[in-house]
């Protein structure tokens, strides 16, 4: 009886990797907002649809802004200053997820919230303290598990660079520094696989920063995203929204002499990742 049972699942399996996308995810959708304002653009309004609209549960992280306080004391965070702005967003269930403690973050009791959330939003600050209290907890993997159940991950900012798989100005010296030596501060929590994502691009004329990050990962696609603007992803398609550019470090294209090795998107352009063209 057992060899025809693994047989199905082996054919299953092997359909089932064939479709499934390289870069976001089978069935999750992520909003990745480059800093800013995005006040007027509906992106924000899009996010909250994704999630299923302002009766679903949303899940706010806060912890980019930090885990200390200069002397050393641990952040405290108030939820409800936390979650007020989705509140007046028209949002009903809301909740806070934070710690500065991994080892809190890897507890059955922390993880619970998150086990029927319908989305996640991390808010901006510096990227490493995400890492410092998620990564390879509990958390970190329930984060993964609602867009495997088709669930909406979004962030601005510091909530834009985790979502990608390199971690991009991950330092703790400051955030001019594009590539860190810090070993622990590297990798980003990969929810749009292979890729390199950076934010405030036009505010801060980062245009160019993503090109030696994609010269030694040459495997990556890099995205430098402007504030006010977002890609929203399905599966291995983008679109854009907002205000200003997206910059695509697309190496497998041939550029000109002199030429730099991007290329820049707009609002209503839909781009797929694995083919790296516009769609029409
Ligand atoms: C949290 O913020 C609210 C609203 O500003 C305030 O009323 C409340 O006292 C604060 N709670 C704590 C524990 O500081």
């Amino acid at each position: 009886m057992r060899i025809p049972v693994l047989f199905g699942l082996s054919l299953l399996f092997s359909t089932t990797l064939a479709d499934d996308p390289e870069y976001g995810s089978a069935r999750g959708k992520l909003v990745i907002i480059g800093g800013g304002n995005a006040g007027g653009t509906g992106i924000m309004e899009k996010f909250i649809s994704l999630g299923g609209g302002p009766s679903k549960k949303f899940i706010i992280v806060p912890t980019a802004n930090g885990n200390r306080a200069a002397d050393g004391s641990v952040q405290v965070y108030n939820s409800s200053q936390v979650i007020a702005p989705w509140l007046r967003m028209g949002l009903k269930k809301v909740h806070m997820l934070h710690t500065h403690n991994p080892k809190i973050a890897d507890t059955e009791d922390f993880v619970k919230d998150l086990r029927d959330a319908d989305a996640i939003w991390f808010d901006g600050g510096r990227q490493w303290h995400i890492v410092d209290s998620y990564a390879g907890t509990r958390t970190y993997s329930e984060f993964h598990k609602l867009l495997d159940r088709g669930g909406t991950i979004g962030g601005s900012s510091a909530g834009a660079t985790i979502q990608g798989e390199y971690l991009v100005r991950g330092d703790t010296a400051g955030a001019q520094i594009v590539m860190t030596k810090e070993a622990n501060h590297q990798k980003g929590f990969a929810f749009l696989r292979r890729s390199a994502i950076d934010q405030h691009i036009n505010t801060r004329n980062r245009w160019d920063d993503l090109i030696p990050v994609i010269a030694k990962y040459p495997n990556l696609l890099g995205i430098g995203l402007s504030e006010g603007t977002a890609i929203i992803v399905e599966g291995d398609n983008f679109q854009v929204m907002g205000k200003a550019k997206v910059a695509v470090h697309d190496n497998t294209r041939k550029y000109q002499a002199g030429e730099k090795p991007y290329y820049l998107l707009s609002a209503g352009d839909r781009y797929n990742m694995k083919t790296r063209r516009k769609l029409q």
